[in-house]
């Protein structure tokens, strides 16, 4: 039994994916004896409607001066970012003078970039050094700390008060969910606005994807649970959107308690939620028999095209690929390198089941029979781009939503 970090309710898992490594820590052969694992088990509070895992790695093992993930390697995610900024821009900054807008988990700068170009006052707050530097050459205004209540003060004395406080797949990375939202209540003029996005716990179950589930994602959201957590902190959820980034995601619109007229976007969600069952712990059940299946899927798979001599390739040196190859049980024998455009994830090693990761060109040099499309959230992108391979004969492999061959 352990408890809720929102409400303090007694959980329980409600399956484990076993022993896990941190998910974007890609590995040197030295590494591999010293290599850091966690019990990976996620469980469901039926008071807030929080979904959480209940083991966590300390941030520092995660977020540091070598993190492998810059978000800048997807063409599309650029563009997604963009309209993110625009929409805030004409939505919530127009009129005003001199606006400030603070983005929380600003990695290397792929969304406030677009804030720093029309000459906004903005500030950055990104915790693992290499990326927040990336950022700074861009010209992106941004200091390397973890964001709390206490860093709210201090930028608030520093800076001034916040029009928009923004944030992209940050929150769910972060357990001390209240100290962000006592932080950005504190940080936020009276008539601001937060905004941020992160996996969506309704596409999350509907599609099986369980890789979403990792050491960095200690939350996947659903609208009850935002509603529910800024609730405490005199904060109000006006909007919702959902997104279709990283598989399925939900963007949040929050602002001081009254400020703003709320959206029927918000109860009508809240109503699909009730709908999907996200707050009955038998959907949390079926989602582990699903799982399962999808597991012993994949491994049948990929062991009868070995079997039948064929080579299968990796595509997308994922975080959310840690998952899935640890808990399938998926090894250098089954899948014999990862192809990945990141250089800090090439020339090491995946976390835990230590496949090679290798650059693009090890992949189009020679051309495998089967690519196991880890980064199957940019499917539509990475199709677009790969017309030769599939003109050679090439096949896809995906897992998400379900087991599934196609060329
Ligand atoms: P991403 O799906 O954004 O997420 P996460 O690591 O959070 O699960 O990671 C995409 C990875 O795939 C990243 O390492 C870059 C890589 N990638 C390619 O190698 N080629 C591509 O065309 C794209 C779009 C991504």
């Amino acid at each position: 039994m352990s408890r809720c970090r929102i409400c303090g309710s007694s959980i329980s898992p409600f399956m484990s994916f076993g022993r896990q490594p941190i998910s974007n820590a890609f590995v040197m052969p030295e590494q591999f004896a010293s290599e850091y694992f966690f019990e990976l088990a996620p469980a469901f509070c039926t008071e807030c409607h929080s979904f959480q895992i209940i083991d966590q790695p300390e941030a520092e093992q995660m977020f540091h001066g070598n993190y492998a993930y810059f978000a800048s390697t997807s063409r599309y995610m650029c563009d997604h970012f963009k309209r993110f900024a625009d929409d805030v821009s004409q939505r919530f900054l127009a009129g005003k003078a001199d606006p400030f807008v603070v983005e929380l988990g600003s990695n290397d700068g792929i969304m406030l970039r677009n804030f720093a170009d029309a000459g906004v006052a903005h500030l950055g707050v990104e915790p693992s050094a290499n990326v927040a530097q990336a950022a700074r050459d861009r010209g992106v205004t941004t200091i390397c700390e973890f964001f709390n209540d206490a860093l709210a003060e201090r930028i608030v004395a520093e800076r001034g008060h916040a029009d928009a406080l923004l944030a992209a797949n940050l929150m769910c990375h972060i357990p001390d969910l209240h100290s962000i939202a006592a932080g950005a209540r504190r940080l936020l003029k009276p008539d601001g606005v937060m905004i941020f996005e992160d996996p969506y716990l309704g596409e999350m179950i509907a599609k099986t994807s369980y890789d979403q589930i990792y050491d960095e994602h200690v939350y996947i959201f659903s609208v009850a649970s935002i509603r529910w957590l800024f609730d405490k902190h005199g904060m109000e959820l006006f909007d919702v959107q959902p997104q279709i980034t990283h598989g399925g995601s939900m963007r949040y619109f929050l602002a001081p308690k009254g400020s703003r007229p709320i959206s029927p976007n918000v109860e009508r969600q809240v109503a699909v939620e009730r709908e999907l069952g996200l707050h009955l712990p038998e959907t949390y059940d079926r989602f582990r028999r699903n799982c399962e299946a999808s597991r012993g899927e994949l491994i049948a798979l990929l062991t009868e095209l070995k079997a039948q001599g064929k080579r299968v390739v990796g595509y997308g040196a994922t975080a959310k690929g840690a998952t899935a190859i640890n808990y399938c049980g998926i090894t250098p024998d089954l899948v014999e390198f990862i192809s990945d455009v990141t250089p800090t994830k090439q020339g090491r090693f995946s976390p835990g089941a230590h496949i090679p990761v290798k650059p693009y060109d090890a992949f189009a040099a020679d051309f495998p029979d089967y690519a196991l499309l880890f980064a199957w959230n940019h499917k539509a992108e990475i199709m677009a781009k790969e017309e030769a391979y599939r003109a050679a004969g090439g096949q896809w492999i995906v897992y998400v939503p379900k087991v599934e061959v196609f060329s």
